[in-house]
């Protein structure tokens, strides 16, 4: 039997997610080159908040976060395949704006591949970004042909937004 959303648990990350967190990237390749399966993710969530969407003892999505230029960004954010489109995403986020209200943040941002370069799996990234309220705020042209635009997208945070149904509160 497939898990059911509500028995999905959002809870703190921490490292010995790890490893969890790399099955789901794993199986995600469209998304997640091989730098950053092997390198930027690894590195990166040792440093960087978080939170994980657990089903018993496993992991199904990830959210990892940071602060810089007085916005909480998200570094990275995968759901596991077989998850996608069943809330998980939006838990994941919501969870984000409730850390960014306790930090007293009020911008949760994140970039992504620009909608110039024509790459269907990121067109869902977009749309579920902007389902939930990203505007783009920034656009600049890189010199790495696998991601030739970016764009720096954010969405304000509120008290009153942040209703989603989320089994940390
Ligand atoms: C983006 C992602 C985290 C969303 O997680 P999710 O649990 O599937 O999202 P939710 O169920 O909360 O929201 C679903 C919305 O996301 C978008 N979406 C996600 N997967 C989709 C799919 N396979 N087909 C169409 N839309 C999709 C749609 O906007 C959808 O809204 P809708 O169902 O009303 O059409 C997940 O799809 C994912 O892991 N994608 C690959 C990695 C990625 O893009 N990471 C972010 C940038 S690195």
């Amino acid at each position: 039997m497939q898990d059911q959303p509500h028995l999905i648990q959002i809870q703190p990350l921490d490292e010995t997610h790890l490893y969890g967190i790399l099955a789901v990237v794993e199986d995600l390749p469209e998304w997640f080159d091989e730098t950053a399966r092997t390198k930027s993710i690894p590195i990166d969530m040792r440093h960087q908040e978080g939170f994980v969407a657990v089903s018993g003892q496993r992991v199904v999505g990830f959210v990892t976060l940071y602060v810089a230029e007085s916005r909480l960004n998200i570094g990275w954010l995968g759901v596991a395949r077989e998850f996608h489109r069943q809330g998980i995403g939006t838990r994941l986020l919501a969870a984000a704006e409730m850390k960014a209200l306790d930090l007293g943040i009020d911008e949760l941002a994140t970039y992504t591949l620009g909608d110039s370069v024509d790459y269907e799996p990121y067109d869902l990234t977009r749309n579920f970004y902007r389902k939930h309220g990203f505007s783009v705020y920034k656009r600049s042209r890189t010199d790495n042909s696998g991601c030739p635009e970016e764009i720096w997208i954010s969405k304000r945070v509120k008290e009153e937004q942040t209703t989603f149904e989320c089994t940390l509160c």
